[in-house]
């Protein structure tokens, strides 16, 4: 039986059609079959959330990358290495908490031999949300990350800017926190400010365990 929507361990701020229910297994064997946005088609295969079930944390990235698409998990290639470091800063333990994306696919253009990252469309993102809002029904966490605005804005709202609210706590839905801070990418891509995105992504992380 589908989820409805409604849901209060959903706090999207986007909506949700159907939402797939079943175990975090069970639904990851759900999804590499997905077909509801084209991005399969390309993609090696799917790339689900990853970490413990009852996690109290969960973090939201955007899509996977050229890495993450090869090895099937979220957050494994540069971006994740920025991300580890961050928390380990920080001092979170990554296995302990649930890390996801917003879309499950590797979307990019090929050039020559080159596989360029492309961001998924409105229209794929929300082909995808069916996915977060299952995990988010399942793991039920009481502190959720959104890394960059595309996350950001799923769990917010469309008017969510992140130049002006990253850090800020607020109440998501009945269950849980949440907050959004600058993605890993965008830090790798930040050239002269990427020291300061840095310090303030490990600073947001530290905030983590006075909301614990
Ligand atoms: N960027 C993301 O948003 N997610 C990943 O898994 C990797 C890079």
């Amino acid at each position: 039986m589908p989820r409805p929507p409604q849901d209060p361990f959903i706090p999207l701020a986007k909506p949700v059609r159907e939402v797939p229910d079943g175990s975090i297994a069970a639904l990851r064997r759900k999804a590499r079959a997905c077909h509801a946005c084209p991005l399969w088609k390309p993609a090696t295969q799917t790339v689900f959330g990853d970490g413990p079930a009852d996690a109290d944390v969960m973090l939201i990235g955007e899509q996977p990358g050229l890495h993450e698409d090869r090895e099937g998990e979220p957050f494994v290639g540069p971006a994740g290495h920025v991300l580890d470091r961050a928390l380990a800063e920080a001092g979170l333990d990554r296995g302990a908490l649930y890390m996801t994306n917003t879309v499950k696919h590797f979307k990019y253009e090929q050039r020559g031999t080159a596989k360029l990252h492309k961001r998924a469309s409105a229209a794929e993102q929300a082909a995808c949300r069916m996915w977060l809002a299952a995990e988010l029904a399942r793991v039920r966490p009481k502190i959720v990350i959104a890394l960059g605005a595309m996350a950001a804005q799923t769990l917010f709202g469309n008017t969510f800017r992140l130049t002006r609210e990253r850090g800020e706590w607020r109440q998501l839905g009945e269950h849980a926190r949440g907050m959004a801070t600058w993605h890993p990418s965008a830090i790798l891509r930040g050239r002269e400010r990427s020291a300061e995105m840095y310090r303030q992504l490990v600073e947001d992380l530290r905030s983590i365990a006075r909301q614990r």
